[in-house]
């Protein structure tokens, strides 16, 4: 089976070669370019293509990779927002992606941002370089015997939940279906948790009920000097009701993988543009936010878990066994 890779990194290379030892059957080429239709033409003579979570998957595109014989398209990733499926089963394509790699490396990036903004490390980092050694405004709060809030206890809020435990937090969560599995979390509404924590992590997906559930009101309800973390989806914070409760001193830091505006940014270096967005520079100039750009998943164990379910989900599609779990309908 040949595949083409669209919009390949050098991670991306790197995790796939790792593993491409392995199935022996399949040929990989990598493109920088990610597909659209005026790259689509690319795809002529292979199987399958792969892409990735903001490559364009829209019906002009599909119909386009259908003309060159793509019936196969593999996901290397786990959202697939970006594909028009009513028109990949009008035209006959299987869409395949990879719905669970490593939570345990979201997890790992959201209390990484919780301690990198509570112990004020981004500064540090910067001062010690300078030869400033100063502690001024550097002082942190202890994690050790305060409360955790988990939005969403599903493979990333539990592996979350257990890192708080670990840090000899107290544990309290929200999800409509507690996960039984977690005998050290208090299972509270979603008011409560939000009311009671003092970090608050959030790892629901992002649906048309939740969207925003992060706005005024509800950081209204949040005790003062919270710190909130967000790995899951931008837009379940409003971005501007943040903002104001970052200028009125509501939180002592907040940690950002994912922000409402990052489509254009995410993994491109735009070093040497000026931002289109005030609201995503204002979010940025604020000392006791980080913002990282969607890198939660960014770990070898995670990229290799997902180069190993591509590929295997390829091989899959040509015997036809198809694994359901990984079917996108
Ligand atoms: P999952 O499907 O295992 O768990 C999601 C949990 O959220 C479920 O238990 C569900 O009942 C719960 N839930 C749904 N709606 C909710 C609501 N309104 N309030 C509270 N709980 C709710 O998903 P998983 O694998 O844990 O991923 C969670 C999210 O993490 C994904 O939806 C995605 O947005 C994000 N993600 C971020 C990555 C990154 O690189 N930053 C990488 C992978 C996922």
């Amino acid at each position: 089976m040949r595949i083409l890779f669209y919009d390949a990194a050098n991670y991306d290379k790197e995790s796939f070669q790792g593993v491409a030892g392995e199935y022996q059957d399949i040929e990989i080429t990598y493109e920088e370019v990610d597909v659209n239709t005026k790259t689509a033409f690319l795809a002529e003579g292979y199987d399958a293509i792969c892409a990735f979570v903001n490559s364009d998957l829209s019906a002009p595109v599909l119909e386009k990779l259908t003309k060159y014989g793509i019936k196969l398209i593999l996901l290397r990733c786990a959202g697939f927002n970006n594909v028009d499926l009513n028109k990949s089963n009008e035209l006959g394509m299987t869409v395949l992606r990879v719905p669970g790699y490593s939570p345990e490396a979201v997890a790992e990036h959201a209390m990484t941002l919780a301690m990198a903004v509570n112990r004020h490390i981004h500064k540090s980092y910067i001062r010690v370089r300078e030869n400033n050694f100063s502690l001024t405004g550097l002082t942190g709060i202890n994690f050790f015997g305060k409360t955790a809030g988990i939005v969403g206890t599903g493979k990333i809020g539990a592996a979350m939940c257990r890192i708080c435990h670990g840090f000899g937090m107290k544990v309290i969560a929200y999800d409509m279906y507690p996960n039984k599995n977690l005998d050290f979390v208090e299972y509270k509404t979603l008011d409560e948790v939000l009311k009671e924590s003092d970090l608050i992590s959030l790892h629901c997906p992002l649906t048309d009920d939740n969207r925003h559930m992060i706005n005024k009101e509800t950081i209204a309800m949040m005790k003062d000097d919270v710190v909130l973390v967000n790995t899951s989806r931008g837009g379940l914070v409003k971005t501007e009701d943040l903002i104001q409760g970052i200028r009125s001193k509501k939180f002592f830091g907040v940690g950002l993988d994912v922000y409402e505006e990052e489509g254009r940014n995410v993994f491109e270096n735009r070093e040497d543009e000026l931002l289109e967005s005030s609201i995503t520079a204002r979010l940025l100039s604020f000392p006791n936010v980080i913002v990282t750009s969607h890198q939660g998943f960014l770990t070898r164990e995670a990229l290799e878990a997902i180069s190993h379910t591509t590929l295997q989900n390829a091989l899959d599609f040509e015997k036809g066994t198809i694994n359901e779990m990984n079917l996108v309908k």
